[in-house]
């Protein structure tokens, strides 16, 4: 058999241990791989080699994605896509791995309602956003280097009578704000799946305030839109000099943590077991309470995630 793997959309740390573990396991199993460079692009232009061992040596510490991502505008349209899949039979590959995040996984589902495809989606995606899993590839990196720039923010707001907002990535998720705050002992944390308390939290920390209170740190998830708003709020009512810190980029990049290279590997070896096992795969594999399994694409494309109602209560503390 001949599998291909593509990473597709915003990348995540994780994605080069998985590239390494799907070229090494689909060798051992006397089959032959292929990369897709470029994502869902390169699938329509026919950026498709075979790959090598060699192609994967000192990788697996990696960030970032040795075959290259993309966010493709022209999957959109029917005529690439059957570009794209006469690609894929051109060159007899009979099953595809796809690390991405929802958009990916979207192109998958009308890609493989289109034409006869399979393949096996990994959630991808710093954002942690994907129905279904608990846990998407690349999101403890990401919570790493969002805690380790906090921890930096913090040294400086300690030495001034500062307010600091620090906005992070997730898109419309909370789910990197809500872990960061918790995590980092933020004062205030703003994300869209919770009201944010204006009132509520100006009394506490009016209170702490006077109390000796010299600065404060909020953390806003960027789905919320709220980080100048906030600013001038904490200006305005708290009464402190406020900077904004926008994380931004860097929230992507960094070597893979242990996490998440252990979990690139389970993910890559139960994506390339189902594949070998069945001819007719629309499926992701998701990540809960310790357990790998499979859903159908129409499944997670069809339903939002939702924060855990514990991570919700861990938040509010800060109200
Ligand atoms: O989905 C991952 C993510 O990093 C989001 O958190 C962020 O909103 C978006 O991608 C940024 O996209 P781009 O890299 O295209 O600017």
């Amino acid at each position: 058999m001949s599998l291909a793997i593509i990473c597709s959309g915003g990348d995540a740390p994780g994605m080069n241990p998985a590239i390494k573990k799907f070229v090494d396991y689909v060798y051992d199993k006397g089959e032959k791989s292929y990369f897709i460079y470029d994502g869902l692009e390169g699938l329509i232009d026919n950026n498709i080699k075979e790959a090598s061992y060699k192609d994967v040596a000192g990788i697996v510490h990696l960030g970032g994605t040795i075959i290259r991502s993309s966010r493709s505008k022209r999957f959109y349209e029917h005529k690439y896509r059957k570009q794209a899949y006469e690609n894929l039979k051109a060159l007899d590959i009979d099953g595809i791995v796809v690390l991405g995040g929802d958009g990916s996984f979207r192109a998958m589902e009308v890609f493989s309602s289109e034409f006869s495809i399979n393949f096996v989606g990994i959630p991808s995606t710093i954002d942690n956003d994907i129905y279904g899993s608990e846990y998407c590839l690349g999101v403890d990196t990401s919570l790493n280097v969002i805690r380790d720039a906090i921890d930096k923010i913090r040294d400086t707001a300690s030495s001034f009578n500062r307010a600091f907002i620090v906005e992070v990535m997730g898109r419309e998720c909370g789910y990197l704000a809500a872990v960061s705050a918790v995590v980092s002992g933020a004062e205030i944390c703003v994300i869209p799946e919770v009201e944010f308390d204006k009132e509520n939290v100006q009394k506490r920390l009016k209170a702490e305030i006077d109390n000796g209170r010299r600065y404060v740190l909020a953390i806003v998830a960027e789905g919320t839109n709220k980080s100048s708003e906030i600013h001038d709020w904490i200006e305005k009512e708290l009464g402190l000099e406020t900077r904004v810190s926008i994380l931004g980029h860097i929230q992507r990049g960094g070597n893979p943590t242990v996490y998440d290279r252990l979990m690139a590997f389970d993910f890559t070896i139960a994506a390339v077991d189902y594949l070998l096992a069945h001819k007719d795969s629309n499926k992701v594999v998701i990540y809960n309470k310790g357990e790998l399994s499979f859903i159908e694409i129409e499944e997670v494309c069809s339903k939002k995630y939702v924060l855990s109602q514990k991570l919700i209560d861990s938040i509010k503390y800060l109200d």
